[in-house]
């Protein structure tokens, strides 16, 4: 049987974690991020695409062409979250739940970090928890997955 999907989002600047503003992001790499969310993935029975760009247009892109294949999203809008409400629309097409991360704690940062545009979307959000955000997304979303494949094998 194939094991459920979940695409991990990164939003823009996330390419350069480790080297950006490691006081706020931690020294992990993107790729130690994805590499623990594989780990995290084998363990929970998911299967993990990762990935990340700058663009916005490309984020909702890969929502789009992956709608029918993902079973779940977990998502760092990095500074999309405050601003776009073209991404927000674009997970709520997809229908799939949904869980955003941010490795620091938006909420001890500026005003304009307060706001999420995606948290409405959001089925859960991790916040200030560190890259490990992602690791606890990922089992929040296994929970998530097997909760509705109960509900569906009892109808
Ligand atoms: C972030 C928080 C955002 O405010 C910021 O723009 C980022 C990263 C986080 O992971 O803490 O790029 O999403």
């Amino acid at each position: 049987m194939q094991l459920p999907s979940v695409l991990v989002l990164n939003g823009p600047n996330l390419n350069l974690l480790g080297t950006r503003e490691p006081a706020v992001y931690g020294s992990e790499t993107l790729d130690d991020v994805a590499n623990r969310c594989r780990e995290a993935g084998a363990r929970l029975n998911l299967a993990i695409d990762f990935r990340q760009s700058n663009a916005e247009h490309q984020l909702i892109d890969w929502l789009h062409e992956t709608r029918t294949q993902v079973a779940g999203i977990v998502i760092n809008p990095a500074a999309y979250t405050h601003t776009s409400v073209a991404l927000a629309d674009a997970l709520t097409a997809v229908e799939k739940p949904v869980i955003e991360v941010h490795i620091s704690n938006v909420h001890q940062r500026e005003a304009f970090r307060h706001h999420s545009f995606v948290s409405a979307v959001a089925s859960g959000i991790i916040v200030g928890c560190g890259t490990q955000g992602y690791v606890l997304a990922l089992e929040r979303m296994a929970t998530l997955l097997s909760t509705q494949s109960a509900k569906k094998g009892a109808q």
